[in-house]
């Protein structure tokens, strides 16, 4: 491993400081470069660069590990508890019966909407994306709870918290079944997070959904997969927002915009909606392949590839075999399923995607899985920032809490005209 990084500049000899986190992994500091030489870096999309220490989300892409607060995200999955997760990603220790507790208690407190927030509703479109609809909630949060937009003590930091994680679920139901002109079912105290949000989409008024506990469990699994994931854009977005000194609510909204993107959480509405042409006969497996090959780079193969990942996505490999355990509970198949594994079969056999190290992401099996649950398709990458959430607060908290942060401002490399002289508009 380099000790140090010396850079010449004219002659000149810099040394460049490295920084080492835990695992090993180096970053050579350059925060001294442009005061001392005139020169900045440059690194398009940030492929490069580390933007800030983390305590929060382990990844080796090489190796395909994934670890939350230091624990292999493989552990959370024999009794999969999202609540619990959360408050771990948050707060940096896994939480102690009483404060399990206490944090179910304040989500239970906060899971109904203010009325005001819930009469907006009547003025969405009904066939309004879910996506915008969430997003421009939780932003209006600010309008309606003014003693949550600073949070520089812990119980309120941790009250604004519950709030987001409780209401982000009634939000994303009202918002199902408003698409639907459906009556809204209130959130019933009694049930936990996961079957709670079941209920609000799919019971009918005096008739409640009953959620077996496989589908829980698999709820359960998919949020806490897409829990966090260190720097990816919707927290690299979050943390930007927030840098400027911005609430919680915005800062969080914002990240669901971010992650509307199909290069990103958008990814697995697109995977469906693939599979589903390879179903109807709109083009074969082999045809995807092709099309995801093309030189114009038209198309992708959406689920597949990695910024980070130049292996198998360890939470890809853990919900594939949710795929497998649930299907065998629910007793029946999904065509879309045996779609999948063909199109996954194909490419890893395929030099163009062995070539590249692109393999399954998080968003190729999820959607099935969602499907499985009788979720639609447009609510899916809704559940992916439902599961996000906890996440982007925690990458919030940590930069808030950070005394050395400052405000996030790039540099660019100016390429457009020199100075030139303004022509009024009648001499064009
Ligand atoms: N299909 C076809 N080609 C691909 C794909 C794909 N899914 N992904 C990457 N490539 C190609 C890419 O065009 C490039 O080719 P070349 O070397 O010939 O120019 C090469 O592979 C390397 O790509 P990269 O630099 O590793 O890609 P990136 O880091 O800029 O982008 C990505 C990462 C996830 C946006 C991209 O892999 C992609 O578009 N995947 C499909 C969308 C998707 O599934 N997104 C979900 C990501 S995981 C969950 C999340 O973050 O939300």
């Amino acid at each position: 491993m380099p000790e140090k990084v010396i850079l010449v500049v004219d002659g000149q000899e810099m040394e460049l400081p490295i920084v080492t986190g835990t695992e090993g992994e180096q970053a050579v500091d350059i925060t001294q470069l442009r005061n001392r030489t005139g020169l900045t870096t440059y690194d398009p999309s940030f492929g490069n660069t580390s933007a800030c220490k983390s305590t929060i989300t382990f990844i080796d892409g090489e190796k395909g590990i994934l670890r939350y607060r230091g624990i292999p995200i493989e552990e959370f999955t024999e009794a999969p508890n999202f609540v619990e997760v959360a408050w771990l990603l948050i707060f940096g220790r896994l939480p102690k019966r009483d404060d399990l507790a206490q944090f179910r208690d304040q989500l239970t407190a906060n899971e109904l909407l203010h009325e005001g927030l819930r009469h907006q509703f009547q003025h969405i479109p009904v066939e309004a994306p879910p996506m915008a609809i969430l997003s421009a909630m939780l932003s209006n949060m600010a309008c309606f709870y003014p003693g949550f937009l600073s949070l520089d003590d812990s119980d309120t930091f941790t009250e604004a918290a519950a709030r987001l994680i409780s209401k982000v679920r009634t939000i994303a139901a009202f918002s199902y079944r408003r698409s639907l002109g459906l009556p809204i079912i209130y959130p019933d105290p009694n049930l936990r997070y996961c079957a709670n949000l079941l209920h609000m989409i799919f019971s009918i008024p005096y008739q409640q959904h009953v959620v077996t506990p496989e589908i829980e469990d698999a709820l359960n699994l998919i949020f806490i997969l897409h829990a966090d994931h260190e720097q990816n854009c919707s927290a690299a977005t979050v943390r930007t927002v927030g840098s400027s000194h911005a609430n919680l609510f915005a800062s969080c909204a914002a990240g669901v915009s971010a992650l509307w993107g199909p290069l990103h959480g958008g990814a697995n509405v697109e995977v469906l909606q693939m599979l589903e042409r390879i179903h109807q006969g709109g083009m074969s497996a082999a045809d995807c392949i092709a099309a995801a090959k093309a030189r114009d780079k038209k198309f992708r193969l959406y689920g597949f590839g990695h910024r980070v990942y130049k292996n198998y996505d360890p939470r890809a490999k853990l919900l594939k075999q949710a795929c497998d355990r649930v299907f065998a509970t629910v007793d029946r198949s999904d065509p879309l399923l045996d779609i999948a594994r063909k199109l996954e079969e194909l490419a890893l056999k395929d030099s163009y995607f062995v070539d590249r190290n692109l393999y399954p992401n998080v968003d190729f099996y999820s959607g099935i899985l969602l499907r499985a649950m009788g979720i639609p398709t447009n609510m899916f990458t809704v559940c992916f920032a439902i599961g996000r959430l906890p996440g982007w607060i925690a990458q919030w908290k940590e930069q808030h809490d950070d005394a050395d942060s400052r405000i996030t401002r790039p540099r660019q490399v100016y390429v457009g005209p020199p100075c030139t002289a303004y022509v009024p508009i009648a001499d064009r």
